[in-house]
């Protein structure tokens, strides 16, 4: 069993993207990322804060704006307009899950698709699942980083996701797909769940249950990437996989923390400078 680095990896990523970012700026384009965060919600204030932090350091131009959870749902759309309208912010993101009384899907519309550095517009999803990727979610983005860098040949292999969301379930069953896997999609609704993940060469496990993949579940030598983010019976930070146990059958395996996440967030930039790059063209 060998562990997935997240944390190296995303350090020496993030030391190539600082170079592109010198580069650029040289040439006065500035790449520019505006976060946009409603409310208190203590999670994404951490995760906020974090994408403001790393841009930061790579010398990318980065703002936040918090407003109040009461904020209406025009005043924010006309803010993203504002953002649209703007040419120093190339890179526009509404922290999710927003307050019930604002339409996300309305939202997201909102963004103008090549400004879009969550790739959860409309037309960036559907340029992923036609096969054109422009914009892509940045944990699936980040997975496949992963996979590059570890030499995980997907093609031909089963992979199995755990977990349907736009953000992570979807969006990484597409781009393993891309890469010639043969792709399940299993959910917490899904029967035999087991039957499906001993077959996986291949598992992603997005599904928000502390340890909730036990070794029994994982064939032998498979691949594991962790995407949880939960709290175990003790209040410490762990993944949707029993990492413990799962380590021993795994060939591969990501932890909680220092896997997934650092890679979330180093996409992130990669495509905030992206954006820039594009838009300079
Ligand atoms: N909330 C949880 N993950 C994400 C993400 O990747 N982007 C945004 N905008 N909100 C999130």
């Amino acid at each position: 069993m060998k562990i997935i680095d997240g944390k190296a990896l995303a350090v020496q990523m993030q030391a190539d993207l600082k170079v592109k970012v010198e580069k650029l700026s040289e040439k006065g384009v500035v790449p520019g990322l505006v976060v946009i965060l409603l409310g208190e919600d203590p999670a994404s204030q951490v995760y906020v804060r974090n994408k403001e932090r790393t841009a930061q350091r790579l010398g990318i131009n980065s703002k936040v704006v918090r407003l109040p959870d009461q904020t209406s749902e025009s005043e924010l759309l006309a803010l993203i307009d504002q953002y649209n309208q703007d040419e120093q912010w190339n890179g526009i993101l509404v922290q999710l899950p927003l307050p019930a009384h604002i339409s996300e899907e309305k939202v997201l519309l909102a963004i103008d698709p090549k400004k879009d550095v969550d790739g959860f517009h409309p037309m960036n999803m559907g340029r992923l699942w036609a096969g054109n990727p422009v914009m892509v979610p940045s944990t699936p983005a980040g997975i496949m980083a992963m996979f590059k860098h570890y030499d995980v040949d997907l093609s031909g292999k089963r992979a199995v996701v755990i977990g349907r969301s736009n953000i992570v379930g979807k969006p990484i069953a597409q781009l393993m797909m891309m890469a010639n896997a043969t792709v399940t999609i299993a959910h917490s609704r899904s029967k035999n769940l087991s039957e499906l993940t001993k077959a996986a060469d291949i598992l992603v496990v997005a599904i928000g249950v502390a340890k909730f993949v036990t070794a029994d579940m994982v064939k032998k030598g498979a691949v594991v990437i962790d995407v949880g983010m939960d709290r175990d019976e003790n209040g410490k930070l762990c993944g949707d996989v029993d990492f413990d146990s799962v380590k021993e059958v795994a060939s591969l395996i990501t932890p909680v923390p220092g896997g997934v996440g650092p890679m979330t967030i180093t996409m992130l930039m990669e495509q905030t400078i992206r954006s820039a790059e594009m838009s300079e063209n």
